[in-house]
């Protein structure tokens, strides 16, 4: 059984846009995993085909009316799906590595892409999504934020990345940046590689990458360094 997405969305023309190319496009061709983009509209109740209304309470914008999401929803998901129905907002828990490992070791995602002001706050919680935010800004929509998340699941699963441990060095599996990389020519305009990675001694290049790795986390992300700290994982400060 292949990893399998579902996207629930206004505009799924936009599915799979760029995850058919590269990587996981050819694991979507191998059929690693699937994805299916289903028109929210299409679960419109009236001949209008409307999906969405003006906030109560007043305000800017238009809101998603849930029980155009629901009916969507429940066509979408057959009884018994198993994977987590995702809500893609600013609102939401932020996605980080081990949220994406999780969800890649699953069957799959359903994931619902709002547009407008968001969705009506009651089929969120009656259906018990959960809500996810892909960073600290604002996007146009969650499709952008599903293909980022579809994005970080895919290449995680077996088969699709070509060396295994690619996925373990890199940052933030390990909860701080990765180290610098290199390649040819050793030396362009006048900038040397470090010469510990010309060197051959595979103890000195670890011992430099995981200075590199400590000194480049703690200079941007302070956060990452303090719970690493925290969590007993790094080098002394
Ligand atoms: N929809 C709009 N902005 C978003 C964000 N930052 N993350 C997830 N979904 C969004």
């Amino acid at each position: 059984m292949s990893w399998s997405a579902t996207v629930l969305t206004l505009f799924p023309q936009m599915f799979p846009g760029p995850l058919g190319v590269s990587l996981a496009g050819r694991a979507l061709r191998e059929g690693i995993w699937s994805c299916e983009a289903r028109d929210i509209r299409a679960h419109a109740l009236d001949r209008h085909r409307t999906v969405d209304d003006t906030p109560f309470g007043g305000g800017a914008g238009m809101v998603m009316r849930p029980d155009v999401v629901d009916t969507a929803i429940a066509a979408a998901m057959p009884a018994g799906d198993a994977r987590p129905l995702i809500y893609l907002t600013p609102r939401g828990r932020l996605l980080d590595q081990k949220l994406v490992q999780q969800l890649a070791a699953g069957a799959g995602v359903v994931m619902l892409c709002g547009r407008y002001e968001g969705v009506d706050q009651r089929v969120i919680e009656a259906r018990g999504m959960m809500e996810v935010s892909i960073g600290d800004y604002v996007l146009s929509g969650g499709e952008l934020a599903a293909l980022t998340l579809l994005d970080a699941c895919v290449r995680l699963l077996p088969g699709v990345m070509g060396a295994a441990e690619s996925a373990v060095e890199e940052s933030h599996s390990a909860g701080m940046l990765e180290y610098a990389q290199y390649t040819r020519p050793a030396e362009w305009q006048g900038r040397a590689v470090p010469q510990v990675l010309l060197s051959g001694h595979h103890a000195e290049v670890a011992r430099w990458r995981r200075q590199q790795s400590e000194a480049v986390t703690r200079e941007r992300r302070p956060d990452l360094w303090t719970r690493m700290q925290v969590a007993g994982g790094g080098a002394a400060a």
